[in-house]
């Protein structure tokens, strides 16, 4: 997948918060965060403005880079898809907002719910500096008790909310959002095997209250991939130098797993194939891993079939492509 760029404005936004601020300081914030999260600690370690700010700096490009791949997996299987109002939940320091704003022009109304002080007050502040966000609503509180007032939306999203949950939490959750969503729901999670296997137990169950699947799957059945195989994607995302900073890292860019879902109260019309690895060419073929309608195949592209070839050439890890098994 090719990385959606980082907004600008966002960027611009966060690094006027630096002004005066020690990086190393915020680095050493950033990597406790970040070990709190590693020891399932979650956001807990998130309580002061410099933390919040650390989070961002840290985790923003590569949340906003996911979050932006999966709803354009999601726009070019419905490309009609207009919505007018979005909900998010878990919203931290405003994301999925900003990535949703990006996606879809048609987006009027947002309203975020979030625990966290500190993620909210500098998702309001980033929020400013984005005409589009001018007019948010961000509540304070639990997720599912703030469902419960929140209006339902067209497009309805829960970014690395549902790892934060205890599993005894995860279901209620899952059914109080698909309530409130009017369309169209995304949830995005680690691209890890537990990552993955939150989304596919959301997929299941919401399947079961009548969702359909816009993507990644092209198919509403169970997953054909069995342990220690798991889905879930990649893309590659530049650093700024102050990611860099911040991360304690040399690399200048970044490789984020994640695994999603995106669920449509309407059935799709069309049904791609879905590429789950980065395909290999050698000099006779391109063989590539794809999910289709009729299950899990290995497509096998001849180099002398020219047309398909040339086609299977741009194909990557995670796109959405016309070949069935
Ligand atoms: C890993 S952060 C992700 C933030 C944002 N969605 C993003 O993608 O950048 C998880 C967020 O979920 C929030 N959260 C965790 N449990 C929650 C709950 N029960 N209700 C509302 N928010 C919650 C945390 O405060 C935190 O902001």
């Amino acid at each position: 997948m090719t990385a959606p760029s980082f907004p600008t404005e966002l960027k611009a936004a966060l690094d006027a918060r630096l002004q005066g601020l020690s990086r190393g300081e915020l680095a050493a914030r950033a990597a406790l965060i970040s070990r709190t999260y590693r020891d399932g600690g979650g956001s807990g370690a998130i309580r002061s403005e410099a933390d919040a700010l650390a989070y961002a700096l840290a985790r923003m490009p590569a949340t906003y880079s996911t979050v932006t791949a999966s709803l354009n997996a999601l726009r070019a299987i419905r490309p009609d898809f207009a919505p007018q109002s979005l909900l998010d939940l878990g919203a931290g320091p405003g994301t999925a907002a900003w990535a949703a704003a990006e996606a879809f022009a048609s987006l009027q109304i947002f309203t975020m719910i979030d625990t966290n002080v500190a993620l909210r007050t500098l998702a309001l502040d980033l929020a400013r500096g984005n005409a589009q966000l001018n007019n948010l609503e961000y509540a304070k509180g639990d997720a599912r008790a703030a469902l419960a007032e929140a209006e339902p939306a067209d497009l309805v999203t829960a970014s690395y909310l549902i790892g934060e949950l205890g599993e005894r939490e995860r279901q209620p959750l899952a059914e109080a959002m698909w309530d409130k969503t009017r369309d169209t729901l995304l949830v995005v999670e680690p691209g890890t095997p537990a990552g993955y296997a939150r989304i596919i137990a959301l997929r299941e169950q919401l399947i079961v209250a009548g969702a359909h699947v816009a993507a990644p799957c092209p198919h509403d059945g169970r997953c054909p991939l069995s342990a220690p195989d798991w889905c879930h994607f990649s893309q590659r995302l530049p650093r700024s130098q102050a990611h860099k900073q911040v991360k304690g890292a040399e690399l200048p860019f970044e490789d984020e797993k994640f695994s999603y879902v995106v669920l449509s109260r309407v059935p799709v019309a069309q049904h791609p194939a879905r590429v789950l690895a980065q395909p290999v060419a050698s000099k006779v073929e391109i063989s590539a891993k794809l999910c289709t309608s009729n299950g899990l195949t290995t497509a096998k592209i001849p180099r002398r079939d020219k047309i398909s070839y040339a086609l299977a050439r741009r194909w990557c890890w995670g796109d959405a492509v016309m070949k069935e098994s």
